[in-house]
């Protein structure tokens, strides 16, 4: 069994990722950051790794291709974790870190599903979304 986890290299999705390698699973964990990779690749010798940044376009192209290329384009569980808080008064707002904000938790999570569709078709995957409480509930100062 194959899981991709986005943003999984620290905080409780270095936890998640942790479990599924326990469980048998072989898990790929993006992050922006090479360094926290590659101690996560230490810790736990099977866990592959691809630097990987949302914000980036078409950075995603990187996982699909490791999917295609390592793992024979085969993914049970897509998990997209990877995202972040923007905390801007709204009357502050400024485009850049709106179009941010899309990009990371919309657009780039849509294009990296939209390229895992054959892997995850391939054997009967599903996809794990991870939102906020945000979406129904607003807070003051807070887009999710
Ligand atoms: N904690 C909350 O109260 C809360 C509330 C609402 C929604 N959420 C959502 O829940 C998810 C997990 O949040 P968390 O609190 O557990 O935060 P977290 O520990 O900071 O995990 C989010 C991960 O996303 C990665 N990330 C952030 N921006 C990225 C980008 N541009 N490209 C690629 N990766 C990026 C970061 O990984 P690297 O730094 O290693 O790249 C980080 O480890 C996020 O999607 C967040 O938006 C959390």
């Amino acid at each position: 069994m194959k899981i991709l986890i986005t943003g999984g290299s620290s905080g409780k999705e270095k936890g998640l990722a942790e479990n599924f390698y326990e469980k048998g699973f072989e898990a790929l964990v993006t992050s922006r950051d090479e360094k926290k990779l590659a101690q996560l690749a230490n810790d736990l010798k099977c866990i592959r790794t691809v630097v990987y940044d949302s914000s980036v376009i078409d950075d995603e192209a990187k996982v699909v291709d490791f999917i295609r290329d390592e793992w024979g384009n085969e993914l049970d569980i897509l998990f997209k974790n990877a995202g972040h808080v923007a905390i801007t008064p709204f009357g502050n707002l400024d485009r850049e870190t709106l179009e941010n904000m899309y990009r990371v938790h919309l657009t780039a999570p849509s294009m990296l599903t939209a390229g895992c569709l054959d892997a995850l078709k391939k054997n009967k995957g599903q996809i794990l979304n991870i939102t906020s409480s945000h979406e129904i509930k607003p807070y003051p100062q807070l887009m999710a």
